[in-house]
């Protein structure tokens, strides 16, 4: 089966946030099953120049106002990408994939997504490349509009079939209606039944709406989204679809994330070399100017400083973690207000609360190594990585009871530590107080040495990686693409 993947973003060659990781990691856990797939995604400053191989497709003149082309590469793990090459869009040199350097979205992000989307659904008809799937499977509102090429081509009824993940329903694309014309949109679109949403566009509703079939990244996230608290506007839309709507929790790639082989850890170790983890800590506290000592734990927080994050609550709960003694590692980049409040805490807690402020993904893979748990407080969260990165560095996550953190974290209450299954701790709901009880309760437990021992043992031993994962999006992929042929 061959298959083509539709993403803003796409590790190692850009990357925000986790969908980047699911982008870059599930078409090679796929490739051993019998899928061939294709990672179009644009090619933002630097993204080129990362690929083996590179050689042009195709010429794509007249795209939504100005030339592009379409080149195609390996990455050095053998991803095949396809870019989408387009100065006019893409080429800046300061800011993000998308917000610009003052920190707003670009304000052309319906043409540059647009663009993405009409080359995905090019590609998708056979027309550029001589290369056409069987399915495309779009990732998030960038990629949605995918979906509405599709549905208005000339001659849709040859069109592959279609599949989209929602990595997360807060982003939905909403842009004026008048931005239709730009982007060859016909007026139909604009409609209730179509991808209009409170007279606005939304790209993600155009997925929603005409995707042969929709998926999000854990089941609890796929029941929330189905309910007015979480569905954030769309759950009426997404009742309406919920026989065809899958909740697949996210693996990780089990390479780049692998604490005996990882090049950034100051020391490698395994569940059977747990000691060497004690290495790590001491190393990354140097690093950050933390006390160095190995009786307290360390909590490590690697995180988008967002409302979603739940970290306005973790600021709140900070005095009750500073009295237990534990130390508190932060990495993040994001809203002023939390940039602000950790470093203020950094700044009142020297040698035991440290904060960096940057996106730095080898910082990351330290912070998961050396701290003794990791902190994911979030107020919502589709599935979350950064808790399967825990468990797989034995770094026993303290999750609130939410979406893929509620599937991924066994709590570690009285049955589950007398049962020995637990790998974490969780708490709900996402308040000061909970959370607060949460990090004593870990502080607590970390004080139990060789019940933590056990508990960090079982996390390694989680069934983290994309086998599982890849095995259930290989069967809808078969399902969605039989139903299409019908
Ligand atoms: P989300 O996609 O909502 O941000 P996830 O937990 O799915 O949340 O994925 C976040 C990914 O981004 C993880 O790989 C995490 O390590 C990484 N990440 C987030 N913030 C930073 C940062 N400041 N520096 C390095 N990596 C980061
Ligand atoms: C989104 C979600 C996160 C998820 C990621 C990858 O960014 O916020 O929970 O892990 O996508 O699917």
């Amino acid at each position: 089966m061959k298959v083509l993947f539709v993403t803003p973003e796409c590790y190692p060659l850009v990357k925000t946030g986790g969908l980047a990781d699911v982008a870059g990691a599930l078409p090679l856990a796929l490739a051993p099953l019998g899928v061939e797939s294709r990672v179009l995604l644009p090619a933002y400053p630097g993204v080129r120049a990362k690929l083996e191989g590179v050689a042009r497709v195709a010429a794509l003149p007249g795209l939504f106002g100005g030339a592009g082309e379409l080149v195609e590469g390996t990455t050095a793990d053998g991803l095949r990408v396809l870019l989408l090459d387009a100065p006019h869009l893409f080429h800046r040199e300061q800011g993000g994939p998308y917000l610009g350097p003052d920190g707003t979205d670009w304000p052309d992000n319906h043409l540059r997504f647009g663009a993405l989307s009409w080359v995905g659904a090019q590609i998708s008809m056979g027309r550029v490349g001589g290369w056409q799937p069987d399915l495309v499977h779009l990732h998030d509102w960038q990629a949605a509009l995918t979906a509405a090429y599709l549905h208005f081509d000339k001659e849709s009824a040859d069109a592959p079939a279609s599949l989209l993940t929602i990595h997360n329903l807060a982003f939905q694309g909403l842009f004026p209606a008048t931005t239709r014309k730009a982007l060859k949109l016909p007026a139909e679109v604009l409609h209730v039944d179509g991808m209009e949403y409170w007279d606005q566009l939304s790209f993600l509703k155009a997925g929603v709406q005409w995707c042969d079939h929709l998926s999000t990244v854990s089941p609890t996230y796929a029941r929330e989204i189905l309910t007015p608290e979480e569905g954030m506007g769309f759950d009426g839309l997404l009742r309406a679809r919920a026989h065809e709507l899958t909740g697949i929790v996210n693996g990780i790639d089990l390479d780049v994330w692998d604490p005996e082989t990882d090049p950034h850890l100051a020391a490698p170790y395994s569940s059977r070399r747990l000691a060497a983890k004690s290495k790590n800590t001491a190393a990354l506290q140097r690093e950050l100017g933390l006390d160095v000592r190995a009786d307290v734990p360390l909590f490590g927080l690697v995180s988008r400083l967002t409302e979603q994050k739940g970290l306005d609550v973790l600021l709140d709960a900070l005095p009750r973690l500073v009295a237990t003694g534990a130390q508190l590692a932060v990495l993040g980049t994001g809203a002023a207000f939390l940039e602000d409040g950790f470093r203020a805490a950094a700044a009142a807690h020297p040698g035991q609360i440290a904060t960096v402020i940057g996106f730095d993904e080898a910082l990351s893979h330290r912070i998961q190594a050396g701290a003794h748990t990791v902190l994911v407080p979030s107020r919502f969260e589709p599935c979350g990585l950064t808790q399967l990165y825990g468990l797989r560095y034995g770094s026993l996550p303290v999750v609130s009871r939410v979406g893929g953190l509620a599937d991924t974290v066994i709590d570690a209450n009285t049955a589950a530590l007398r049962s020995g299954v637990a790998t974490g701790v969780q708490f709900s709901p996402v308040q000061p107080d909970p959370l607060a009880v949460a990090i004593e309760r870990t502080v607590e437990w970390f004080a139990d040495r060789p019940a933590w021992q056990r508990a960090q043992r079982r996390a390694m031993a989680s069934d983290v990686g994309w086998g599982t994962a890849a095995e259930q999006d290989r069967s809808l992929y078969a399902k969605v693409v039989e139903h299409r042929l019908g």
